[in-house]
């Protein structure tokens, strides 16, 4: 059974091979949204953007992107300097172990912006 360590919540849990991060995540209590998005995301249909994870080690143990997932990539900004890392966790399916920081900070400008 795959285990996703959550960093940021210092949790981690084991799920079946090919779970959705989203429904775990929601499921072991983990806060996948922040502020009005705890109610305004989509639920889980991959069109909002609002449950977007860091998958800091393990991203080859993910599902591929979808053409949902690489589309809304291809609109938003949120992925900025990180664009290999960063996934929907509703677009998401776990096949091995992961570390997942949630609620990733805004990147819009790289890290090295202001130096
Ligand atoms: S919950 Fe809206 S994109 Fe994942």
């Amino acid at each position: 059974m795959p285990t996703i360590k959550f960093i940021s919540e210092k949790k981690e849990i084991q799920v079946p091979e090919g779970a959705n991060l989203r429904a775990e995540a929601l499921r072991a209590g983990v806060p996948l949204y922040q502020g009005p998005d705890r109610i305004l995301n989509c639920h889980g249909m991959g069109s909002c953007g609002t449950c977007r994870v860091n998958i800091v080690k393990g991203m080859e143990n993910t599902s591929p992107r979808g053409l949902k997932e690489r589309l809304r990539m291809a609109i938003s900004m949120a992925y900025v300097g990180n664009e290999q890392t960063m996934r929907l966790a509703c677009q998401t399916r776990v096949l091995g172990d992961v570390e997942v920081q949630t609620r990733p900070p805004l990147n819009l400008f790289g890290e090295n912006f202001f130096s």
